[in-house]
């Protein structure tokens, strides 16, 4: 596998991922915090930071197990640091040194730039320049502006590269990995959604032997994907819970628990409906709502688990952006790892032990798994829904002729997206009740009815999104349909904010 080291920058991200799409396993560690055991990682990558080289602000990773022991990868800040501090020069650069870039000079002969020629387009985003090599250096690659765009210290297998191969606008910039990875550093391409199946299997073995474990399903894509996956390993050792919060959407609840059934999984549904609808009555604060949800959430998971006799083992779909310990914008490894919300906080008494088996995968990963596994598609390809439902999209305080209404109307505008296929190509849709009536007419008579508005947006993750721009027709047919359908609703809008600065839902 592939050890990134994160100074920061925005694309660290994209770099692991980059590399996992050539079936090579990478891992993204903060830089003063390499793994202990280095031995495991075939190549290291640096990725590039906000930080100068010549600030106060300047990170220090301590290379001395890597430097001339593994092939070393260096992007943006890395190859500034290895320049400054190994008898190059960095300087602040005269021009601005941002966007699309071509390279004007390319080393003949270098497997560094294997199947890379002379006008590559490549990405640049630095505003400092290396002015100097380091000692021992060749020059690989220049563009017009950048001389010193590409080097490499050939005895020690380091190559260093001022542009971004990570990023889309690089278009050589997955051959350059590839070229790196596999051909300079030897590393093989076998880490397949079938080769992750075939070893989480059989570590999840190993780990539970005999023992039980407890699973709380969602319906949502990580919590089932990891269930099929300890359902291999464990069969009927595996209890699942699925609860009904009353604020799924309509018929949701018997579906998803049918569906599971299906799967084989040794799955029980509790319907809580009343119980969350009970907490929450009277409680218009979005806040409050929330923990009253998260708080009756966890008596009802207790009293389950508590129920299954010797249970040692909670298991929970956490996936890897959760898990990612990555150095903030400020400077430092930012501390804070996001606990998963949907059973964040389970009470010391239940003392389990708790298994994660996807956490070292990002969301379409996690799909990719679940697809090798023969999982439905339509289960695969759901959008993300909240642990706390419908409740965040009724503003205000909830009733249950309130969540009807919603169901209804949540339900004509997602059966509308999917009869026009429209519902793979937006990331999350849903409809919200607002805390207004309007007055309307129909036939001769004067209404004073409810108003929803209709959420459609698309994201890679949930951190920013944008509205999508749905056809006029289908929103005319849409909110013509809701109204003649749903008693109680007599106004539609559409809401065209982004996030930032709204968020995606409403509350
Ligand atoms: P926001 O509203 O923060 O939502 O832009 C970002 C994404 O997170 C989902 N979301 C939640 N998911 N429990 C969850 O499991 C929650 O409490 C929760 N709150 C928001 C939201 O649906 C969107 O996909």
């Amino acid at each position: 596998k592939v050890l990134i080291l994160d100074f920061g920058s925005q694309y660290t991200q994209l770099i692991a991922r980059r590399v996992r799409e050539l079936n090579i396993l990478s891992e993204i560690h903060p830089y003063n915090k390499i793994p202990l055991n280095i031995e495991d990682y075939k190549a290291v990558i640096l990725s590039g930071s906000p930080n100068s080289v010549r600030g106060e602000d300047v990170l220090h990773p301590d290379l001395s197990k890597i430097r001339g022991h593994k092939p070393l990868l260096a992007v943006c800040y890395g190859a500034q640091y290895l320049a400054h501090f190994s008898g190059g020069e960095v300087a602040p650069s005269n021009t601005r040194e941002y966007g699309r870039a071509n390279l004007s000079y390319v080393k003949e002969n270098d497997p560094f730039f294997g199947l890379i020629s002379k006008g590559s387009q490549v990405w640049m985003s630095h505003s400092d320049t290396i002015k100097t090599l380091p000692t021992n250096a060749v020059l690989l690659a220049s563009t017009q502006d950048v001389e010193n765009a590409a080097y490499k210290i050939e005895e020690e297998q380091t190559y260093a590269i001022q542009f971004h191969p990570e990023v889309y606008h690089s278009t050589d910039g997955k051959q350059l990995l590839e070229n790196f990875l596999i051909n300079i550093a030897g590393l093989e391409q076998d880490w397949t959604p079938d080769s992750f199946v075939d070893e989480t299997v059989s570590a999840l073995k190993h780990q539970l032997k005999d023992d039980k474990v407890v699973l709380g399903l969602s319906g949502g894509v990580d919590s089932s994907v990891a269930a099929m996956l300890l359902h291999k390993a464990i069969g009927e050792n595996l209890y699942c819970i699925f609860v009904n919060n009353g604020l799924l959407r309509k018929n949701e609840y018997q579906s998803v628990l049918d569906q599971y059934q299906g799967m084989g999984l040794n799955v029980k549904g509790v319907d809580a409906s009343a119980r969350f609808l009970d907490a929450l009555a009277g409680e218009s604060d979005p806040e409050k709502k929330r923990k009253a949800i998260g708080r009756v959430f966890i008596e009802v998971f207790d009293d389950e688990a508590n129920q299954i006799e010797d249970v040692k083992w909670l298991a929970q779909g956490t996936i890897y952006p959760d898990v990612i310990e990555s150095v903030s914008a400020t400077g430092g490894p930012s501390a804070t790892i996001k606990s998963h919300h949907n059973v964040g906080g389970l009470p010391d008494f239940m003392k389990l032990k708790i298994v994660e088996p996807l956490k070292a995968l990002f969301k379409d990963e996690v799909r990719r798994v679940g697809a090798s596994m023969n999982m439905d598609k339509a289960l695969l390809g759901r959008h993300p829904f909240p642990g706390p439902g419908l409740a965040i999209r009724i503003l205000g305080d909830i009733t249950p002729e309130k969540v009807r209404i919603l169901q209804e109307v949540d339900a004509v505008f997602i059966d509308n997206l999917k009869k026009w296929n429209l519902y793979d190509s937006v990331w999350q849709a849903g409809a919200i009740l607002l805390p207004v009536n309007s007055v309307g007419v129909m036939g001769d008579e004067r209404t004073y009815e409810k108003c929803v508005a209709l959420r459609a947006v698309e994201s890679t993750d949930g951190m920013t999104a944008d509205w999508v721009n749905l056809p006029y027709e289908f929103l005319q047919k849409t909110s013509n349909e809701i109204i003649n359908k749903v008693k109680g609703v007599n106004r539609v809008v559409y809401d065209i904010s982004s996030k930032p600065p709204a968020t995606i839902e409403w509350e």
